[in-house]
């Protein structure tokens, strides 16, 4: 027997007074170096607890990536990094779901450059740096961000300590020397990596403080003439030791 609409209407009001279940609120993605992480905010809902699922659309149709899960987020960082795809995630309550909420997401258009690594070593009045590429957890040890765009490079700022004048330097490579600082002094460095093709840059790095010395306070290293070789036969000094 068909429905008339009176009766269809009817029906629509019952289950709205009951309270149909509301979409997951504030959807979105939260994606550092491929860490790709969909988080949402849970309705107000007075029956109970919900719960939610999130999927992500394949060729094969929408595949559960967190089914039925009390969680307000799911992790899709195993999703291709290249490409459009398309995520929803609806609530659950018993027998009864919400509507889906969809975002797309393009892993390789869409991360964050998380901050780059920092290896800093003071020699006289120089600060020498390394630069790291950012890593990607998911992949094996040695993979980085570096893997993925061919066009990361860094920018450097520093400055004194307890001073609000920055300077800036775009390193060529992963290495850089500043050098001819004020010696004894404190100074702060901060790195973040940018990418030229897309002109996007990334998250800094938390300051690394370092206190550089003075020219004065290098001398050959004693224990040269421990390997065999006497101090006047080294015309340079090729190690260098602090003066305490
Ligand atoms: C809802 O979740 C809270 C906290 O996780 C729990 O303490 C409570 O017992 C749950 N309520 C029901 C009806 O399952
Ligand atoms: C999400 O997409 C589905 C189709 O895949 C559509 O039926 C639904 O209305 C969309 N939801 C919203 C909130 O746009
Ligand atoms: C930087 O300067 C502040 C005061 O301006 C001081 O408290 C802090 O210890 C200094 N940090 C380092 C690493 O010297
Ligand atoms: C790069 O982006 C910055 C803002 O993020 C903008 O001010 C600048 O004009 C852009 N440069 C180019 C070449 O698009």
């Amino acid at each position: 027997m068909a429905r008339s609409p009176a009766c269809w209407l009817i029906g629509c009001l019952l289950v709205s007074a009951l309270g149909m279940v509301p979409p997951p609120k504030d959807v979105r993605m939260n994606s550092v170096n491929f860490k790709n992480i969909l988080r949402w905010e849970s309705p107000a809902f007075a029956r109970g607890n919900l719960t939610f699922t999130a999927q992500y659309l394949s060729y094969r149709g929408f595949q559960n990536v967190c089914k039925n899960t009390a969680w307000t987020e799911c992790d899709f960082s195993s999703l291709s990094k290249y490409g459009d795809h398309t995520l929803r995630v609806r609530a659950e309550f018993a027998n009864e779901h919400s509507d889906w909420v969809n975002i797309t997401f393009c892993p390789v258009d869409d991360t964050i450059i998380g901050p780059p690594g920092m290896q800093i070593e003071v020699i006289a009045d120089s600060l020498h740096m390394r630069l790291l590429a950012p890593q990607i957890e998911n992949e094996p040890e040695t993979w980085t961000m570096k893997n993925f765009y061919n066009s990361l490079a860094y920018n450097v700022q520093y400055w004194k300590n307890g001073t609000d004048e920055k300077f800036r330097v775009t390193p060529q490579y992963d290495f850089e020397v500043l050098r001819s600082l004020e010696p004894w002094t404190t100074y702060c460095v901060q790195v973040q990596g940018f990418l030229l093709d897309r002109n996007k840059t990334g998250e800094w790095s938390e300051p690394v403080c370092e206190r550089t010395m003075d020219d004065d306070a290098l001398q050959p290293r004693a224990q040269c003439e421990e390997c065999g070789l006497s101090l006047q036969t080294i015309s340079r000094p090729f190690y260098y030791t602090k003066v305490m």
